[in-house]
């Protein structure tokens, strides 16, 4: 980051408001203690504030300024006008909004709190920030596909450098929700099916945004999300229910969101969802056990938007004072566009029915967090107009935003070489996202401009195709008058066909789970026709999920995942179609046969009749239609060099205490550069608790030019062979172990086998 240029504050706020504050109570209490006693500076405050002040700190709602972005996102609230905001806000009943419009907005809504609120205890402004502010990165999905923790941390630190100018002092992301239903239409938001990819993107996204400290002006608080198990909904519909053995959420879905705490995320926001009858806003077990005693999280849970109120729809609490009660003491810090802890909680604190502990332990969190996001040293610091502007999609930004679509894109297919193409060669880019202004940004994008993202048609041209038709063909869901025919003939005109064609980008997201994942019929009908021109097709899918692929685009010679890409999508599917760079992304998610197979991930059990390799055999663990396998599995992704692995090491035994190193060579023998991801994968053959066929322990991206081998070895301790035994508790086992370096899950690569070993101890296992 080069600009970090601090706010001039004066000039935003203007003398009075400065005034106010430092002559305010909440600042000259926190003057007077002790700066290193943050509880005692806090509590100060505290004691000062009557319960009605308390209720405000813990309520959070959508900014109201021209109507309010958040309701676009979300479903409509009748909010007061911004006025009577900014009045709730002076009266201290809110402790922020989010998804407001940018500095502008928030300087007004503080400055009017600092002037003229009785403790002038700052407000805190939140947002949506989920891949990207002004500048669009790829969706989280797509950026975790590069299987590039690195990457993520600095298109987070980059959007926070965005955001944190326009008063944003809080995103609400990492979400870190395993998915593993690709029905589940927001799969697009997180970091695929694996645990293990899984932590290391929440922590590398909690870190880019926190940045060094949370005090700093470029710096926006993470929130961890959606806590927990959101991912999953039962047949992968959005906001259904969860029935989960706490071993697979112990070892499955929890391990993402406590690396994301670990990080230092100082908020965390509770799941739609209930785990086995209890919804998550309801849920003591998790918000406090799990969360405060087991995992000593420091910060403060915000509900998700009306969460608890919507514990009276699923029939867990009678009204809205009930579900208010039922949020906070499960431990709901802070409820989001409901209202109902504004509303109740003073109520309940006098009723006898909420301790008022319970109630001051939220706001001591909230105040606290407030502090170290440092605006009660200056309510203003990320609030400057002229550096919201300056940090606008700059070129620095641009490019980072170029570079991550270039490394999450997934090459699944290539035969012939057909990829990369020349620019010289007659191009016909046919379906609906070949061109325009749409569907570049993808779901969840508050601030981004489609208008200002470089679509296929432009990046393809503007990479020196000169010969490229461009023909629509089909709408996304809906077929086009003549579109067939237009999109034939460009075929027959042409040497290759660029089909651009998947998924909109309302058909992922938030509530737009499906029940076929497959590409939308008007698209197949166009595909089809276009096929049977015989002209060799590349299709470039777009999409926020996994898809089952069908018919011509399953059989299409080359097949580019390219997903919702953002500010530079077409630019950086031009660079790998014209091999300016080459392919490096992986699927960090499986690609079923059928859409009938999900919930599908790699990580399954054996069952007790696994189908074998080879023919098919009756009465084992396979569809009628398919095999208990992925059409393209996770960790799959194709490179533009032809790679190879042999030569495998791997140790006998690992000894109890020891450590061993199991290693490959990779050799490109093809005549293009590449990146291969290498892949580490083990299995436990027998424990006392039935075990994956394959868990992923570690991957590496090594660089191979043409004729280049590379040994690449992993170490592996006993700590990495661990589960949770029938306890619960974190064990391992004596017994054989199955070892893969592979560049996918399901792909042999090479394999070999070791014993753990501990002294006087028999394993007795296979
Ligand atoms: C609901 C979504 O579930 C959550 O992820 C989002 O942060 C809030 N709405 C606020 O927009």
């Amino acid at each position: 980051m080069t600009d970090i240029t601090i706010s001039r504050r004066a000039a935003l706020m203007g003398a009075g408001a400065i005034v106010a504050w430092a002559s305010s109570p909440a600042r000259a209490l926190l003057a007077e203690a002790d700066p290193q006693a943050l509880p005692a500076r806090i509590e100060a405050i505290v004691q000062r504030m009557t319960l009605e002040e308390k209720a405000g700190q813990l309520q959070l709602n959508a900014a109201a300024w021209s109507g309010g972005i958040a309701t676009g996102l979300n479903p409509p609230s009748n909010g007061p006008s911004f006025e009577g905001q900014v009045a709730d806000a002076v009266a201290g009943k809110l402790t922020g909004v989010f998804n407001g419009n940018g500095a502008e907005m928030a300087r007004r809504m503080q400055d009017a709190v600092m002037r003229q609120s009785r403790l002038k205890i700052p407000l805190i402004f939140a947002a949506d920030v989920i891949h990207g502010h002004r500048t669009i990165f790829p969706v989280p999905v797509a950026e975790a596909a590069s299987f590039d923790p690195d990457l993520a941390m600095r298109t987070a630190r980059m959007a926070a450098y965005e955001a944190a100018a326009a008063g944003i002092d809080w995103t609400f992301f990492p979400m870190v929700d395993i998915a593993r239903d690709q029905r589940w239409g927001r799969t697009m938001e997180g970091a695929g099916e694996d645990p293990l990819l899984g932590q290391l993107f929440a922590a590398a996204r909690v870190k880019g945004f926190q940045g060094r400290t949370l005090a700093d002006a470029d710096a926006v608080m993470a929130c961890v999300k959606h806590f927990a198990a959101y991912g999953a909904a039962e047949s992968g519909l959005d906001y259904n229910s969860v029935d989960l053995s706490e071993r697979t959420l112990r070892e499955v879905y929890l391990p993402p969101y406590k690396a994301g705490f670990d990080a230092g995320a100082m908020s965390g926001m509770a799941s739609f969802n209930e785990i086995n009858g209890i919804p998550s806003h309801g849920n003591p077990w998790l918000l406090r056990k799990v969360l405060r005693d087991e995992w000593r999280f420091p910060g403060f849970i915000v509900g998700d938007y009306t969460g608890d109120e919507e514990m009276i729809a699923a029939g867990f609490a009678k009204d809205g004072k009930d579900a208010a009660r039922i949020a906070l003491l499960a431990g709901v810090d802070m409820s989001m566009q409901s209202n109902l802890y504004a509303q109740h909680l003073p109520a309940l604190v006098r009723e006898g029915a909420v301790p008022q502990a319970v109630l001051d332990e939220s706001v001591r969190r909230v105040l606290a967090v407030k502090h170290q996001l440092g605006l009660f040293d200056d309510p203003f610091r990320r609030i400057d107009t002229k550096r919201e502007t300056a940090r606008s999609r700059t070129k620095p930004a641009l490019a980072l935003s170029r570079e991550a679509a270039q490394k999450a894109m997934v090459l699944l297919k290539n035969d012939g070489d057909l990829l990369p193409l020349a620019p010289s060669r007659r191009i016909a880019l046919i379906g609906p996202f070949a061109s325009g202004q749409h569907d570049l940004n993808g779901p969840w994008v508050v601030y981004g401009d489609n208008n200002q993202a470089i679509d296929l048609a432009t990046g393809v041209k503007a990479a020196g195709a000169r010969n490229v038709s461009v023909t629509p063909g089909s709408g996304v869901e809906e077929p086009l008058a003549g579109g067939i025919d237009a999109a034939v003939a460009a075929a027959r005109a042409a040497d290759v066909v660029v089909l651009a064609i998947g998924e909109s980008e309302t058909m992922s997201g938030e509530a737009q789970s499906r029940t076929a994942i497959t590409v939308p019929a008007p698209q197949m009908a166009l595909a089809e026709a276009v096929a049977a021109t015989g002209k060799p097709i590349v299709v470039l899918l777009k999409n926020g999920r996994g898809l089952a692929l069908e018919g011509a685009v399953k059989d299409a010679p080359a097949i580019l995942v390219t997903w919702f890409l953002g500010s530079e999508t077409g630019h950086a599917i031009a660079d790998v179609l014209f091999g300016k760079v080459g392919p490096s992304g992986r699927l960090p998610l499986s690609f079923p046969h059928e859409s009938g197979q999900e919930p599908y991930y790699y990580a399954h059990k054996a069952t007790g009749r696994p189908a074998p390799d080879g023919p098919r055999q009756p009465y084992k663990a396979q569809w009628r239609t398919s095999p208990n396998a992925a059409l393209y599995p996770f960790g799959h992704g194709l490179t533009y060099g032809k790679v190879s692995y042999a030569a495998p090491v791997v140790p006998a035994t690992l000894p109890w205490d020891g450590r061993i190193e199991v290693a490959a060579t990779v050799t490109n023998s093809g005549t293009r550069p590449c990146e291969e991801l290498v892949q580490l994968y083990i299995r436990d053959r027998v424990a006392s608790i039935t075990r994956p066929v394959r868990e992923m322990k570690a991957f590496r991206k090594v660089a191979l030019a043409p004729g280049k081998s590379e040994r690449v070895a992993f170490t592996l301790t006993r700590e990495q062979l661990q589960f949770l035994g029938k306890d619960l508790q974190p064990t391992v086992e004596p017994g054989t172990f199955d070892v893969w370096i592979a560049p996918s899950a399901q792909a042999d690569g090479v394999h070999g086998t070791f014993d753990l070993v501990r002294l006087g101890v028999r394993s007795g296992r296979s």
